[in-house]
């Protein structure tokens, strides 16, 4: 038995008593002989030259043999590539080594676009490039690398020596030395507690360390339940941020500790610029963090000798196990520029369909299915939203994806059918284990047709997971991903339709007896890559399978799926939670930083358990986690097995009414959050966004990530805390912006500000300036607000402006991409005056239109407004000031979204 079957067995009390992260499960760097080897590595002694008489140039890049003083066998080369947008791709791999090396397959989005590349300058010593704005300066010996953007310098590598690159070898026989190892005792075999880590193939770590100068702050490599800004590792004890896909049970906050995603993009801000670096590896990979303002004894001497404060500047160090060595330097100069660099490389998210923005209702588990139908019938009743329910692990025959349990979920198809008669949409649970039962169609496949991942002999790998003895699909065999997609059609997953959607879980995996819950690092995918290899990028392998799945299954209609293990480029194919979260004002309060690191690794299809997972929330922690919630963009209820039902209709009706008015207010936004979503889609930018992305002169928002930015229209402060009585905001862009308060459109200026909150309280504000398209009318689910008018709330800034856009298209299928059947509007007001004008010359007949226009900040004395469109020629309107809360409203326009029209003020 594993922990994981024992927890439903105790008692609840008991359940809340032992809630802690079981550390001894998960390696320490000084645990894991890679990192403890490329740890050791002294500064500014770095072995490795670059040979420039090798030098081969082609129209993009360069390449030249990379040499090791110290070691003579070490046969390595480097290429350097120019890639669109002011991006380098530099490449370290063995020439003909004793194996390859492996990149990964699935994480970019198509074969980066090479760039032209300019030689500047060159001799035996050095030799310079250029492309776009970017520029490299590479000095042969020692090896650095500098990556300028114009003539900024924005990245030094190797600036400290500490590259490393353990080419593959014949082991040593005994009493041999082998200097670059260090003869770690777990170099060629490692133990950790009672598993044995055989290492066939041998060390074969790299790293390589990257300053930024003037930097004040470095984030991103989601996933870890910590802050936004990452912290000096290594002082204090904080072991390096490890990037290891892990389910982690009960997982910590302020923690390094990996968890179930890993993405190894960094970026480092200063005022004048962004610099990201996207370290291109799907192995087990550490990462050390250095920043100047933490102190540290090299820069502390360094202000000794010069007397002068060293400028602010970050290390950051990477440390994989194994692969080729491959990163992207993103020069920026911006954060929206470097976010958008890692987009072209790693893809985005497809626009979602509209329900999938909505409220989804889930816990593990609804007993049967006239629970489901009895669930969206009180969410009905009492007049909330819901869009999505779902079904966990329970649902099955015992376990055995693709299947029904008889009992409980006897009649799926009427199930369904009543769901998604209403509009709503259900999803279903599929993990990659598959449960070896004689007689399981799927197991029978897998072995008859060899699909499954094979242990380091050859035989098919056997672990435990929640159907006790299971085998995992090996997804990177193409017949396995050919037989997997199949698995979705609607023959061969009887009572699923167009309306069921996808969550795989447990896809780290995670293997209850294997070593730190997951698979043996040994184990052998298809194409001979070891496990150890793809560690990373094995849960994306299986999203792709699904989505592949879901296409073919409905050509016409967007998937949906939920993934837990997640890497880079994840975001083309899955939305993302955080996982198994507690039911504690720390958890609820770490979902923002989370999903807004998330956001900046791509995936800004991201939420958190509402609630918790494990335990029961109170009714304080329940309400506050609905009204934050709201901001994120995937918003899902989530509860463990052994915790109390907490649908929102259970709750007396001053919570439901809290609730009830946070679902509203997120189903009131869906028309901005689906237009941020089609913003991502053609243009890269985050839906989501901590306030420094916007705001990076600003030093006082470089730790703020308590703060989430929808866009750039909405700012959202949630209340993580309990019994408060006010919360502190800060409000970026100085005494001259303008923010309204949702709650009364009370304008405040740019600065600190202290809210007075009660229980009924959220902390939002509009960005003067900024239009925010909204649909106020409540309704039972966003698949029926498809037709509803819109109300747009124009936020003015000092000078009496403001702008933004609205999108709208079928909601559900690909016409918008295939057919341009869409229509993007742009909005724009000044001099009392709102335009609308079409972005995009498409059309789509679609029946939405303005209802209303409320102006925040209006001026005073306003008698009247004057609408003229083509259809509808000019037409007087109704206005009316309400001073309650300071806002002009406008009447009726009525006027269709398609159609271009002006509204004037008088
Ligand atoms: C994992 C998931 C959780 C799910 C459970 C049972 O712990 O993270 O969300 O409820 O498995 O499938």
């Amino acid at each position: 038995m594993t922990r994981r079957v024992i927890v439903p067995l105790l008692a609840l009390s008991l359940l809340t008593t032992i809630l802690a992260v079981d550390k001894n499960n998960f390696k320490t760097c000084e645990q894991s002989s890679f990192c403890r080897r490329l740890r050791k590595y002294e500064q500014n002694k770095s072995p490795y030259y670059l040979d420039l008489s090798t030098l081969e140039l082609d129209n993009n890049g360069f390449s030249a043999s990379l040499k090791n003083s110290e070691l003579e066998a070490a046969n390595l080369k480097l290429t350097l590539t120019a890639i669109a947008g002011n991006i380098f791709k530099v490449t370290v791999d063995e020439v003909q080594g004793l194996h390859p090396r492996y990149k990964p397959q699935f994480s970019l989005n198509g074969e980066p676009q090479a760039a032209k590349l300019e030689i500047l300058g060159r001799s035996s010593e050095s030799i310079s490039v250029k492309a776009g704005d970017a520029k490299a300066v590479i000095t042969a010996k020692p090896l650095k690398l500098e990556f300028y953007h114009k003539e900024h310098l924005v990245s030094v590598v190797n600036g400290k020596g500490l590259f490393g690159f353990e080419h593959y070898r014949t082991k040593p026989a005994d009493g041999e030395k082998d200097p670059q190892i260090q003869d770690d005792p777990g170099a060629w075999e490692e133990n950790f507690k009672s598993h044995h880590d055989s290492k066939p193939k041998g060390p074969s770590a790299i790293a390589a360390d990257f300053n930024f100068p003037g930097a004040r702050r470095v984030y991103g490599l989601p996933e870890h339940g910590d802050r936004l800004a990452l912290r000096t590792t290594g002082s204090g004890g904080l072991d390096p941020y490890r990037l290891y896909n892990l389910d982690v049970f009960e997982y910590e906050m302020d923690s390094t500790m990996a968890i179930y995603g890993g993405i190894p993009v960094v970026y480092a801000v200063s005022p004048e610029h962004t610099t990201g670096i996207f370290w291109h590896n799907a192995a087990e990979t550490w990462v050390d963090i250095n920043n100047s303002k933490d102190g540290n004894v090299v820069s502390s001497l360094v202000n000794l000798v010069s007397g002068s404060k060293t400028d602010p500047n970050v290390d950051v160090r990477f440390m994989s196990e194994s692969g080729a060595m491959e990163f992207f330097v993103l020069t920026g100069p911006t954060p929206k520029d470097a976010v958008k660099q890692y987009a072209s490389l790693t893809g985005v998210h497809g626009l979602p369909q509209l329900f999938a923005l909505g409220y989804h209702q889930s816990r593990w588990n609804y007993n049967d299915q006239d629970d489901v139908t009895t669930v969206v019938a009180k969410f009905d009743q009492n007049n909330m939203p819901v869009d999505v329910m779902w079904l966990d692990i329970e649902y099955t025959d015992g376990k055995k994806y693709f299947t029904w349990d008889p009992i409980k979920f006897s009649q799926p198809e009427n199930m369904v059918n009543n769901l998604t008669s209403t509009g709503r949409k259900l999803v279903v649970i599929i993990d990659p284990h598959i449960k070896r039962e004689g007689g399981y169609f799927v197991h029978e496949d897998a072995l008859n047709y060899d699909l499954y991942v094979k242990n380091k002999d050859g035989g098919v790998y056997e672990g435990w997971c929640w159907p006790g003895s299971s085998s995992y699909l090996d997804f990177y065999n193409p017949a396995t991903m050919d037989y997997y997609k199949k698995l979705y059609s609607l023959e061969t997953f009887k009572g699923t339709s167009h309306d069921v959607w996808i969550w795989n879980d447990m896809n780290e995996p995670s293997v209850f007896n294997g070593p730190e819950i997951t698979m043996p690092k040994d184990v052998v995918h298809y194409g001979g890559w070891e496990h150890r290899d793809i560690h990373n990028e094995y849960p994306l392998s299986q999203v792709i399978g699904t989505y592949r799945g879901l296409i073919d299954r409905s050509p016409h209609r967007r998937p949906f799926i939920l993934t837990r293990g997640h890497f880079s480029g994840t975001q083309r194919y899955a939305a993302i939670w955080t996982g198994d979260n507690d039911a504690k004002w720390s958890h609820l309060a770490a979902s923002f930083p989370m999903c807004l690191s998330e956001a900046l690794g791509g995936i800004s299809f991201c939420g958190a358990d509402v609630g918790g997972f494990f335990n029961n929330p109170d009714v304080e922690l329940l309400q506050r986690w609905y009204q934050g919630a709201i901001w994120l963009p995937f918003f899902r209820a989530h509860a463990h097995i052994d915790t109390r039902r907490r649908e929102p209709f259970l709750f007396p009706e001053d919570v439901m009414a809290r609730i009830r008015n946070a679902l509203r207010l997120r189903y009131a936004h869906l028309p901005l959050w689906y237009t941020l979503f089609w913003e991502h889609e053609t243009q890269g930018e985050p839906v989501i966004r901590p306030l420094f992305y916007h705001y990076p002169q600003d030093d006082n928002v470089l730790d703020i990530d308590d703060t989430v930015l929808v866009g750039h229209s909405v700012l959202a402060r949630p209340v993580t805390d309990p019994g408060e009585s006010s919360v502190k905001v800060y409000l970026p862009g100085e005494s001259k912006a303008i923010w309204y308060d949702l709650e009364d459109f009370r304008a405040y200026q740019g600065g600190i500000h202290t809210i007075p909150v009660t229980l009924d309280r959220h902390v939002v504000f509009y960005r003067g300036g900024s239009i925010v398209p909204r649909k106020d009318r409540p309704r039972r689910s966003a698949t029926v607000m498809r037709n509803d008018p819109f109300t747009l709330y124009v936020a003015l800034d000092s000078s009496k402006s403001a702008s933004g856009t609205l999108y709208v298209d079928d909601y559900e299928s690909f016409e918008y991409k295939n057919d341009k059947k869409y229509v993007y509007v742009h909005f724009n007001y000044e001099n009392n005056k709102l335009t609308s004008s079409l972005i995009d010359k498409t059309d789509y007949p679609t029946k939405e239109w303005i209802e209303r226009v409320v102006v925040l900040g209006a001026p005073k004395g306003i008698k009247g407004a004057r609408l003229t469109s083509k259809s509808l020629g000019t037409v007087e309107l109704e206005t009316s000031y309400d001073s309650e809360f300071r806002s002009l409203t406008v009447r009726k326009p009525g006027v269709s979204i398609r159609e271009p029209f002006t509204i004037e003020l008088y």
